[in-house]
C-alpha cells in the first residue's frame, strides 16, 4: 500500500477531551470483529461483489484496453450519461489523473477526446452540450446499473435521436455503447434490440460501488488512463483492508473513529483534499458516505435515523472560507485532510518585482507552500481540540488513485457494519424516482401520483 494514514488528532493525547482514549479502541474488540467479519467474510456476496473488481483477469483489462484505444482514435468528444455512482467515480477519476484542463489542451497535446461527464438534466446544459460537440466525432457512453433511471434515460432518447438524424440509423448505433445489468432494464432491453455494445455490472455491485466495475472501466480506458495501474492500487488497497489487526487494517480504524466520533454528536464529516485533481473525490465521498450510511432503521427494524453529514472543502481555497468554522464553531466535526507528498508539478516562486512585496516566499515553491498551509491547518485545528486525521499519497497517479476508491468503499462499508444498518440499500433515493416516474405519467406509478396529488400546500406559507 502506498498511502499513509496518520490518525493522531484523532486521540486524546492530540486534541484532549473531543478526542479518543486508547482504551476506548481496545475495549471494543468485539466490535472490531463483528464490523470485520460482516464485510471481510461476505467479501463477493450479496451487494458486497465490488470487493471483486480488483481481481479482474488481465485478458478483460487487455479486451477493455483494446476497445478504448479504438474509440479514442475516431472521437473528438466523449461523453459519459450517468448519474450518482454512475457518473461520480468517472468524474473523480478524470479530474484526478488527466490534465487540469484537459478539454482546453490543444489538440496536439491532448492524447483523448474531450471528456464530459453528464450528471443532471438541467435543459440548459443539455442545450450548451450540443452546441460545442460534434456529434459526427462524438461517442457517448450509457451508464446505469438499474438501466431506469429517468434522467439517464431521457439524456440517451434525445442523443440517440439526434444521432440518426445526423450520422444515420446505421452508425448512430456505433457511436452508442452502454453499460448496465446484463438482462434487466429498460437500457439493456434497448441495448439488445438496437445493438449497441452491451458492458455488463455485476448484479451485486451497486451504484457508489461501482466506480472499478465496467461503469469506470469503460470510460477509463477509452480516455487512457493506466487502468492497469489502478487495479493493481485497489488489489493493494483491498489487501490492507483485510487486515485482521484493527492497527493495521486503515479502513477499519478510520470507519471505527468516525462512528465512535458520530456517536459523540460529530455528525459532520469533512473531507478536505489538498489537490485540485483531487476535488471532486470528495463529491465521490460524499456520496458514498452519505447515501450508504443515512438509513432510517437498523437492520434489525430499529428506528436509527443515524449517518453523518459529508462536506466538502478544498484546502487551500476553503481555508478562506470554511476554517473559521471548522476551528471556532461547534465540537460537531471531523476533518479528513488528503495530502499530496509530490505534485504532479513543481512551480518556483522567483524573488518578487518589488523587493518588499512577499519577499519570504522568494526562494519557495508553491509545492512548499501548499503542504505548508495544510500542515498549518491541521495544527490550527488540533490546537483548537478539532478531531481531523489525514490520508497522504506519495503522489496522484493511476495506483495511489486506485487505493483511495477501495479504501473509501471498504471505510463506508466498516463504517455501514459498525452501525449495524444495510450500507448497500438506499430507500430514500428509491421513493424519489418512483415519485418522479409518477409525475411524468409513467404507467404502472398511478397510485404513487395519487398519493403526491394528495398533498396539498397552503398558500399563506407561500411568499410572493
Ligand atoms: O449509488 C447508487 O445506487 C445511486 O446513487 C445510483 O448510482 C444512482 O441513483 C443512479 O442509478 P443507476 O445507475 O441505476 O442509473
Amino acid at each position: 500500500m502506498k498511502l499513509k494514514f496518520d490518525y493522531n488528532n484523532m486521540m486524546d493525547s492530540a486534541i484532549g477531551a473531543h478526542g479518543i482514549k486508547p482504551s476506548e479502541i481496545s475495549a471494543a474488540s468485539s466490535l472490531h470483529s463483528a464490523a470485520y467479519k460482516e464485510v471481510v467474510e461476505n467479501s463477493g456476496r450479496g451487494w458486497q461483489e465490488w470487493t471483486e473488481c480488483p481481481l479482474i483477469p488481465q485478458k478483460e483489462i487487455d479486451e477493455l484496453n483494446a476497445f478504448g484505444a479504438k474509440i479514442r482514435e475516431k472521437a473528438s468528444s466523449f461523453v459519459v450519461l450517468g448519474i450518482g455512482g454512475s457518473a461520480l467515480g468517472p468524474i473523480c477519476v478524470f479530474n484526478a489523473l488527466l490534465h487540469l484542463h484537459h478539454n482546453e489542451l490543444p489538440e496536439k497535446m491532448r492524447k483523448a477526446p474531450k471528456i464530459y461527464v453528464e450528471d443532471n438534466v438541467d435543459p440548459e446544459r443539455m442545450a450548451s452540450l450540443l452546441d460545442i460537440i460534434d456529434l459526427k466525432t462524438t461517442y457517448f457512453n450509457v451508464i446505469t446499473k438499474s438501466g431506469e433511471t429517468s434522467e439517464t434515460l431521457s439524456q440517451f432518447i434525445i442523443l440517440y435521436n439526434l444521432l440518426k438524424k445526423t450520422v444515420g440509423e446505421k452508425k448512430a448505433k456505433e457511436h452508442i455503447f452502454v453499460t448496465t445489468t446484463v438482462g434487466k432494464g429498460a437500457l439493456y432491453n434497448v441495448a439488445e434490440k438496437e445493438g449497441f455494445k452491451i458492458f455488463g455490472i455485476p448484479s451485486g455491485v451497486g451504484g457508489r460501488f461501482s466506480v472499478l466495475s465496467n461503469v469506470g472501466l469503460v470510460p477509463f480506458a477509452v480516455m487512457g488512463v493506466d487502468i492497469q495501474s489502478m487495479i493493481a492500487g485497489a488489489r493493494a488497497m483491498r489487501e490492507a483492508c483485510e487486515r485482521t489487526d484493527i492497527n493495521t487494517n486503515p479502513a477499519l480504524m478510520t470507519a471505527f473513529l468516525q462512528v465512535k466520533s458520530m456517536q459523540a454528536g460529530k455528525n459532520i464529516s469533512v473531507m478536505m483534499p489538498y489537490a485540485d485533481g483531487l476535488k471532486t473525490m470528495a463529491d465521490f465521498y460524499c456520496q458514498i458516505w452519505a447515501e450508504s450510511l443515512g438509513k432510517a432503521v437498523d437492520k434489525k427494524g430499529k428506528t436509527v435515523n443515524c449517518g453523518q453529514t459529508p462536506a466538502k472543502s478544498l484546502g487551500v481555497t476553503d481555508q478562506h472560507s470554511q476554517v473559521q468554522l471548522y476551528t471556532e464553531g461547534p465540537y460537531d466535526k471531523v476533518v479528513t485532510f488528503i495530502g499530496v507528498e509530490n505534485y504532479g508539478a513543481t512551480v518556483n516562486i522567483p524573488a518578487a518585482e518589488t523587493s518588499d512585496v512577499g519577499n519570504f516566499l522568494k526562494g519557495h515553491t508553491l509545492n512548499e507552500l501548499i503542504t505548508a498551509e495544510r500542515k498549518s491547518t491541521e495544527f490550527a485545528l488540533t490546537k483548537a481540540g478539532r478531531s481531523n486525521y489525514t490520508i497522504i499519497l506519495p503522489e496522484v497517479n493511476a495506483e495511489t488513485v486506485g487505493e483511495l476508491l477501495m479504501y473509501f468503499m471498504y471505510q463506508t462499508a466498516f463504517a455501514g457494519a459498525y452501525l449495524g444498518i444495510d450500507t448497500f440499500n438506499q430507500p430514500g433515493v428509491e421513493e424519489g424516482k418512483k415519485a418522479t416516474f409518477a409525475m411524468i405519467g409513467r404507467a404502472g406509478y398511478e397510485a404513487k401520483l395519487q398519493e403526491l396529488n394528495s398533498l396539498s400546500k397552503n398558500d399563506a406559507y407561500i411568499i410572493k
